[in-house]
């Protein structure tokens, strides 16, 4: 049994999922492969989050960068993604899981926008744990797009500039329904945040592990909730502060 203290846990739990390809080559194995093997990661952890009582995940699962990849390789990962989708509605359904996407949804093939649409219908009801999918996801996008937005709505009147503070700007960002990330865990050694939430990981505890994400299973998401629970999260502000509830 885990040593997770329940009333520490993220509330969100964000993660990008790095290092299919490579756990491919260390097998001589074509990089689909390692998508494939990726994708029963995702099963895996998000059974485990549910388990563990995390409220919200969010999935880094195809970024808006990952559009260049090689046609082979875009197409396997939508066909991964939608054969997911499909198979796992009925897990969803019995475990309270509501399944959400962020992104620009449009640039996804017809096909897997309507099962993607069709699943978040499905499961609008459900309560235990939100999880959410960043698909053709960037986070320059997303802060450009609520920019977008903002000015229309500014330039309709039916907004002042001077309106424009942090809280309004989260809720024209793709990520209005979700509280900001508590954990970034992000895989494969990479330190970095590639285009990820930019807005939204700005207090975010970061973990960075050197598992490759077909590896990476329920023992590694409690070490990294174990890590996690031991950090102080002090918002700028000082230790003491925090201790004392001084501020
Ligand atoms: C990064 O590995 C991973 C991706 C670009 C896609 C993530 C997709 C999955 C985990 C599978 C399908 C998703 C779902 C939701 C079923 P990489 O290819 O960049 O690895 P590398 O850096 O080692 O090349």
């Amino acid at each position: 049994m885990h040593r997770l203290i329940k009333e520490k846990l993220p509330r969100h739990l964000a993660i990008i999922m790095d290092g299919n390809g490579r756990w491919a080559e260390r097998r001589s194995l074509d990089r689909i492969a390692g998508h494939q093997q990726g994708a029963e990661s995702v099963r895996d952890i998000v059974r485990a989050s549910r388990r563990i009582g995390i409220p919200y995940l969010t999935l880094f699962a195809f970024s808006s960068e990952n559009w260049n990849r090689p046609p082979g390789e875009v197409e396997a990962l939508m066909l991964l993604l939608k054969n997911y989708l499909s198979s796992e509605l009925p897990e969803m359904l019995d475990n309270g899981i509501r399944l959400l996407a962020i992104g620009d949804l449009n640039r996804l093939p017809k096909d897997v926008l309507s099962t993607l649409n069709e699943t978040i219908k499905q499961t609008s009801q459900a309560t235990a744990m939100t999880l959410s999918l960043a698909l053709s996801y960037g986070g320059r996008d997303d802060i450009l797009q609520a920019i977008r937005r903002i000015m229309i709505n500014c330039r309709e009147g039916t907004l002042a500039p001077e309106e424009v503070d942090e809280k309004l700007f989260s809720k024209y960002l793709w990520t209005a329904s979700l509280p900001d990330p508590d954990l970034l865990i992000r895989t494969s050694g990479e330190m970095r945040i590639s285009n990820f939430f930019l807005w939204q990981l700005a207090y975010t505890e970061i973990y960075v592990t050197p598992t490759l994400w077909p590896d990476f299973n329920r023992e590694e998401l409690i070490q990294a909730l174990l890590s996690y629970q031991e950090r102080e999260r002090r918002f700028g502000l000082t230790s003491e502060q925090i201790k004392t509830g001084d501020r």
